[in-house]
């Protein structure tokens, strides 16, 4: 069975990388209120953690639900909002949207198109993990916690068949052997 095998953050790495992002957000909004917009169910415990480190005033917390489809199903076309949030959330708000990952990028770039059709005043993108080398849809992430290799992670709001949400540590699942 794939388990996690090791730790690839600790919890104090990423209450670092945490507080450093907290500190550039704050340099560029300075007292400029923001509508923070999680998209579920990754972002939970780093937006819960990001909001209380944040200087800048968090004007609300929204949550959009995205769902993706798998391999199996790519006919189907791109990621599709299953959840939106109410028009006034966005429309005229400085807009930072809160990612856990970001992988191919399609999830990322399919909340970013819907917030955008509802004019926001900015619109910026912050995550606490990036994976180019994985990149299939063209986002740049404004604010980035930590660049990744292709690793499998898990923990701190990141799932493997839904498990692991709670884990405070990021790890790390190899692949399983074939012998
Ligand atoms: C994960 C993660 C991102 C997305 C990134 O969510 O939270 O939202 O994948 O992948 P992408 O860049 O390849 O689109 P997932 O769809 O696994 O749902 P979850 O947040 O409920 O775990």
């Amino acid at each position: 069975m794939t388990e996690p095998s090791r730790i690839y953050l600790s919890r104090e790495d990423i209450a670092g990388l945490v507080a450093r992002l907290a500190g550039e957000i704050d340099g560029n909004y300075r007292d400029r209120p923001l509508a923070l917009i999680g998209v579920l169910r990754g972002c939970f415990v780093f937006l819960a953690d990001l909001a209380r480190q944040l200087q800048a005033p968090v004007r609300r917390v929204d949550f959009v639900r995205v769902e993706s489809y798998g391999a199996k199903m790519v006919s189907t076309g791109s990621p599709r909002i299953v959840q939106g949030i109410p028009r006034e959330s966005i429309t005229g708000q400085d807009v930072l949207v809160v990612e856990d990952i970001v992988d191919t990028g399609a999830t990322t770039a399919a909340v970013l198109r819907y917030l955008r059709r509802h004019g926001p005043a900015s619109l910026s993108l912050c995550a606490l993990l990036d994976k180019p080398s994985r990149r299939q849809v063209d986002v740049s992430v404004d604010y980035v916690g930590m660049t990744i290799p292709d690793h499998f992670v898990v923990g701190y709001g990141l799932d493997f068949d839904q498990r692991y949400r709670d884990w405070p540590d990021i790890w790390v699942v190899e692949p399983a052997h074939e012998d």
